[in-house]
């Protein structure tokens, strides 16, 4: 696998490729990073992936010093996966100068669920994932289900824009106790590992209970939220929403719904969702 960390090296070496399957990602790789990876392989022999911690998509209050930067192992399990490339850049290879063009998700998107909860999030997810799949121009990138809204974004951009790739969707990859993987898990104290499976078994819940019939989706939710709560949990969200456009949904209305869900557990955020 090469590793690139310059735009201009990056380009010569995908001039030379029919077809690329990109998967692009913030490091700190674990299974879930790893399966997109091996999913990009069904698409292109050739599979490259990208590791930038996008400074324009935290808040000043959220993560960005503290993400964990842990380079030589992801090139490590990358290369093990099959991946050809890796592209690293850092900050001045990826904005030289301020970024002032930014890409603007539709409102109805981002004024929602985790956009009501990390203001300009979107916008910086859009803006770096539109840079970088000018920088790879992959014939296939690849997002994961466990950032549904994000998934949903992207999709929408790479439509309206009509760019020239396909997007393809990864399921969530779990521990053996239903805790969706994540980067930010490596904050959770034992203790709160211990309970972290929870939202997830909170997603389920609510996912039979719709199955055996249940109609009052504010009811749930509710329930929902105050079962966390007496958990010693801080939930942000529990909703239960349309796939298509992550609108809520109505009980009457058959379109595929999901469950999405934003909570606390001491300093650490967690979001997951389940499609029911
Ligand atoms: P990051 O959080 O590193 O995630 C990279 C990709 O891995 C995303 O598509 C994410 O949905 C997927 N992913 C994370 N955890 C997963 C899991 N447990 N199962 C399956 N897929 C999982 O998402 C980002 O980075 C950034 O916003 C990015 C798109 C790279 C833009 O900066």
């Amino acid at each position: 696998m090469r590793i690139i960390h310059s735009v201009a090296e990056f380009r010569a070496a995908r001039a030379e490729l029919p077809s690329l399957a990109f998967v692009p990602t913030m490091g700190n790789l674990h299974s879930g990073h790893i399966a997109l990876a091996t999913q990009a392989a069904l698409h292109s022999p050739h599979v490259a992936a990208s590791i930038f911690v996008n400074r324009l998509q935290f808040g000043p209050h959220e993560d960005f010093d503290r993400y964990p930067r842990t380079l030589a192992e992801d090139a490590a399990k990358l290369e093990e996966a099959g991946a050809s490339l890796l592209f690293a850049p850092d900050e001045a290879e990826m904005y030289p100068q301020r970024q002032t063009y930014h890409v603007e998700p539709a409102a109805e998107h981002v004024s929602i669920l985790e956009g009501e909860f990390r203001d300009g999030h979107f916008r910086g997810v859009a803006t770096v994932v539109m840079k970088l799949l000018n920088i790879i121009q992959p014939t296939h990138a690849l997002f994961g289900k466990k950032d549904y809204q994000q998934l949903m974004v992207l999709r929408n951009m790479v439509r309206e824009f009509a760019m020239p790739l396909e997007v393809v969707a990864g399921e969530t990859v779990r521990a053996e106790d239903g805790l969706a993987l994540s980067s930010r898990n490596g904050y959770l104290t034992e203790s709160e590992r211990a309970e972290a499976p929870r939202l997830y078994a909170t997603l389920q819940q609510i996912r039979d209970a719709v199955r055996s019939g249940a109609t009052n989706f504010p009811q749930l939710e509710s329930g929902a939220v105050e079962g966390l709560k007496a958990s010693g949990w801080a939930p942000e969200y529990i909703r239960i929403c349309r796939r298509s456009d992550l609108q809520p949904a109505h009980p009457d209305d058959p379109a595929p719904r999901v469950v999405l869900a934003a909570a606390r557990l001491g300093a650490t955020r967690l979001i997951d969702n389940l499609e029911i």
